[in-house]
C-alpha cells in the first residue's frame, strides 16, 4: 500500500504546497498553511470527486438542450441575487461571519421552498429543536410545515443517504465546516474535509437535481477553512455581510453561473427573521439634510439604483502629514479625486484631515459616485451645505473633466421618484429624457460653480 503523503494547504485559497511556508504563494496570506495527511488514493476516497457525467463525448449541436426551470422562492432580494431564482441541480455556496444571519436566511429560503417540494435541512450544529425554535420565530408558526425536513447529523456519508432517500428538491448543509467525511482522517473544518464534503453536495446535486444551498463560515484566523476554497467547486457564490451592530444586512453574489454579480439584496435583521428592504431609499432616510460636507448620488448595483449619501469631514491636521480615511469608497480614487481638486481646483487641502463615509454601510465600486465624493468634499471644506434634492452624477477624471455614466436616465428616473428636483451630470450629446432638471458640467470646475461652491 502506498504510504500517505503530507502536504500543506491554505485555509484562505486552499492553494498547496509541498512544504511549510510562511506566507501562502497563491494569495500571499501569511500565516495560512495548515499540514495535512493525504490518504493515497483508493477507490473509496476518490468517490468524493465532483463528476459531471458518465456518458460518452456529445458533439456540440446534439446536445439536449436544458430548459431552465427556476424557483422563484418569493424572497425577491434572495431571487434577483441568484439570478432569478434557484436553479434545479446547482450548488450554491452562503458565505460569512458566524452569528450574521445565514441559518437565518436558508431557514427562510427552505419554508419558501417547501412550496413547490420538500426539503431537507442538515444541520451540523444545531440540534433540531433549536432550528423548530428559529421556524417559529420567523414563520410565527402559521407556514405550512409538513415539507420541511430536519436531521441532525455531521457525517455527510449518511447524511446524503438519508436525503438520497427523501429526495428533496432543495437540501441545505449548515454548515460545509460541521460536517465531516468518514473517508479522510483529518478534523472537520480542515482544508482536505471541507472539499470533501463540498464535493459529495454537489455530486449529490448533479445527480438527484436537488438543488444544494451549503453554509460557510467565514474566519478571521486560518483555524477552519474558509468559503474561498469553494469558489471554484460551487455554481453560485454568495457572501451575507454587514455589522453585527447594525441591523443591515447586503447579499452579494462574487460567482454566479446563472446569472450576473452585479445584483445586491438588502435585508433587515428583524425579531422575526430577515425583512426584505425596500433599497432605493433606505440610505437616504437618516440623512442630514442641511449640514455641510453631505452630498447625494445614485450608484448601480446591478439592475438596481441606489441613492447613497457620501459624507465627507474636512479638519485643519495637527500634523505635518495630513490623514485621508475612506469607509466605503475607494482610497486610492479618494486620493486622485483629492488631487484634483487641489491641482485643477486651487483647493487647499494639504493641510486637512479628510474622512469620507458612504452612509449605510456601503461599498461603492460605480465611478458615477465620483462628482459626489468631490462635491461632499469640497463642501465640507467651505462649510457650506448643498442645495437640498439635488443629486450628483459623474466620474471625474485626471484632468478634472466630467465623464458620461452608464444609464443615467434610470438614474435619473429613480431620483424624481423620491422627489429629486435637480441633478448636476455630465453633458450629453442626446440629454435623456428625464423629470428631473439637468444642470450640465463639462467639468469639475463647473459643477463646483453651479453649487455655489467655487
Ligand atoms: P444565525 O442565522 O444563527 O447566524 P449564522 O447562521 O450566520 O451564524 O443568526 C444569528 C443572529 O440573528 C442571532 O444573533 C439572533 C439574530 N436573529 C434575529 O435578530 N431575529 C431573528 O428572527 C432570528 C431568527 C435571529
Ligand atoms: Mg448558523
Amino acid at each position: 500500500m502506498a504510504k500517505a503523503k503530507t502536504v500543506f494547504f491554505c485555509s484562505e485559497c486552499g492553494g498547496e504546497s509541498v512544504r511549510w511556508v510562511g506566507k501562502c504563494p497563491h494569495c500571499g496570506a501569511w500565516n495560512t498553511m495548515i499540514e495535512q495527511k493525504i490518504a493515497p488514493e483508493t477507490a473509496a476516497n476518490s468517490a468524493g470527486r465532483v463528476r459531471l457525467s458518465r456518458s460518452a463525448p456529445c458533439r456540440i449541436d446534439q446536445v439536449p438542450a436544458e430548459e431552465h426551470r427556476r424557483y422563484r422562492l418569493g424572497i425577491d432580494e434572495l431571487d434577483t441575487v441568484l439570478g432569478g431564482g434557484l436553479t434545479p441541480g446547482s450548488s450554491v455556496l452562503l458565505g460569512g461571519e458566524p452569528g450574521i444571519g445565514k441559518s437565518t436566511l436558508l431557514l427562510q429560503a427552505a419554508v419558501k421552498m417547501a412550496a413547490y417540494g420538500k426539503v431537507l435541512y442538515i444541520s451540523g450544529e444545531e440540534a433540531a429543536e433549536q432550528i423548530k425554535l428559529r421556524y417559529q420565530r420567523i414563520s410565527g408558526e402559521k407556514a405550512a410545515a409538513d415539507n420541511i425536513y430536519l436531521l441532525a447529523q455531521t457525517d455527510i456519508d449518511s447524511a446524503l443517504e438519508e436525503a438520497a432517500a427523501l429526495a428533496p428538491s432543495l437540501l441545505i448543509l449548515d454548515s460545509v465546516q460541521a460536517l465531516f467525511s468518514p473517508q479522510l482522517e483529518s478534523a472537520a473544518g480542515s482544508v482536505s474535509q471541507v472539499r470533501a464534503v463540498a464535493a459529495a453536495a454537489i455530486a449529490f446535486a448533479r445527480e438527484h437535481q436537488t438543488a444544494v444551498m451549503l453554509i460557510g463560515h467565514v474566519t478571521k484566523e486560518g483555524m477552519l477553512a474558509g468559503p474561498r476554497v469553494l469558489e471554484h467547486m460551487v455554481d453560485t457564490v454568495l457572501y451575507f455581510e454587514g455589522e453585527r451592530y447594525n441591523a443591515l444586512r447586503l447579499l452579494r453574489a462574487v460567482k454566479n453561473r446563472f446569472g450576473s454579480t452585479n445584483e445586491i439584496g438588502v435585508f433587515e435583521m428583524a425579531e422575526n427573521g430577515l425583512q426584505p428592504l425596500p433599497a432605493a431609499a433606505y440610505f437616504l432616510e437618516q440623512r442630514h439634510l442641511s449640514a455641510p460636507g453631505s452630498a447625494v448620488t445614485c450608484v448601480l448595483q446591478g439592475t438596481r439604483p441606489l441613492m447613497i449619501e457620501v459624507q465627507a469631514l474636512v479638519s485643519p491636521s495637527s500634523f505635518g502629514n495630513p490623514r485621508r480615511l475612506s469607509s466605503g469608497y475607494d482610497y486610492n480614487r479618494l486620493l486622485l479625486i483629492i488631487a484634483v481638486l487641489e491641482r485643477k481646483l486651487k483647493l487647499r487641502l494639504g493641510d486637512k484631515d479628510i474622512y469620507i463615509n458612504i452612509a449605510g454601510g456601503l461599498r461603492l465600486d460605480d465611478p458615477a459616485a465620483d462628482l459626489a465624493v468631490a462635491a461632499a468634499i469640497a463642501s465640507a471644506a467651505a462649510e457650506r451645505p448643498l442645495e437640498q434634492e439635488l443629486l450628483l452624477l459623474g466620474e471625474i477624471g485626471l484632468l478634472g473633466e466630467l465623464r458620461g455614466v452608464t444609464q443615467e436616465e434610470r438614474r435619473l428616473r429613480e431620483a424624481a421618484a423620491l422627489g429629486f428636483l435637480q441633478a448636476v451630470c455630465p453633458p450629453a450629446v442626446t440629454p435623456p429624457a428625464s423629470a428631473l432638471r439637468r444642470l450640465e458640467a463639462a467639468d469639475l470646475s463647473e459643477a463646483l460653480q453651479i453649487l455655489g461652491l467655487l
